[in-house]
């Protein structure tokens, strides 16, 4: 295929399937595969609900930020799938913007609530997740529109579908640039 830029950066909303699609492309691709959230929580030794819970959002967001700036400036290539909360960071969209093709894992409020259940391990959907997506997602909106080179709707697709369908899109992309 015809080469991209160095990574492949996935954001969308919580449930939307970008650490188990990520997994899929980066395989399929052959290249590395990192999840951001993994890799905060292997960076600290603590959860993420742990770091909300005792540091706040707003330290988690400094840490979301050093570990998006180390993984997206080594060379290589890599398929990384954000936090669902990255695109709240200007820096964070420029940063990805720059050193990778962003694709927007979209999906619908309905499929996030089936696949996020009760939310465990997710501070933000602690209270009421059915709630608590719907305000997210709407706050988020022009985040994610601003963030993204490519969409990719993932309402009714399996992990496996949503890889080939984000890989044909990308090699449209780039075909097009
Ligand atoms: C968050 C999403 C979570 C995690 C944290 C905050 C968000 O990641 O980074 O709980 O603000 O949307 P996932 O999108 O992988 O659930």
């Amino acid at each position: 295929m015809a080469p991209l830029q160095p990574h492949l950066v996935l954001v969308g909303m919580m449930g939307a399937g970008k650490t188990s699609v990520g997994r899929r492309i980066a395989r399929q691709l052959g290249w590395r595969h990192v999840d951001a959230d993994k890799r905060i929580e292997r960076t600290t030794g603590r959860s993420i609900p742990d770091i909300f819970a005792h540091d706040g959002e707003e330290r988690f967001r400094a840490i979301e930020h050093e570990v998006l700036e180390t993984l997206l400036r080594v060379p290589g290539r890599t398929v990384v799938s954000t936090g669902g909360g990255a695109v709240l960071s200007p820096a964070n969209c420029a940063l990805m913007r720059e050193r990778g093709i962003v694709v927007w894992l979209r999906a619908a409020p309905e499929t996030l609530l089936a696949r996020v259940g009760r939310g465990n391990g997710r501070p933000l959907l602690a209270d009421d997740p059915a709630a608590a997506l719907r305000r997210i997602a709407a706050e988020r909106q022009s985040a994610y529109t601003d963030a993204a080179h490519v969409i990719v709707d993932v309402d009714g697709c399996t992990a496996d579908q949503v890889a080939d369908a984000v890989l044909a899109a990308v090699k449209g992309q780039e075909r097009a640039s």
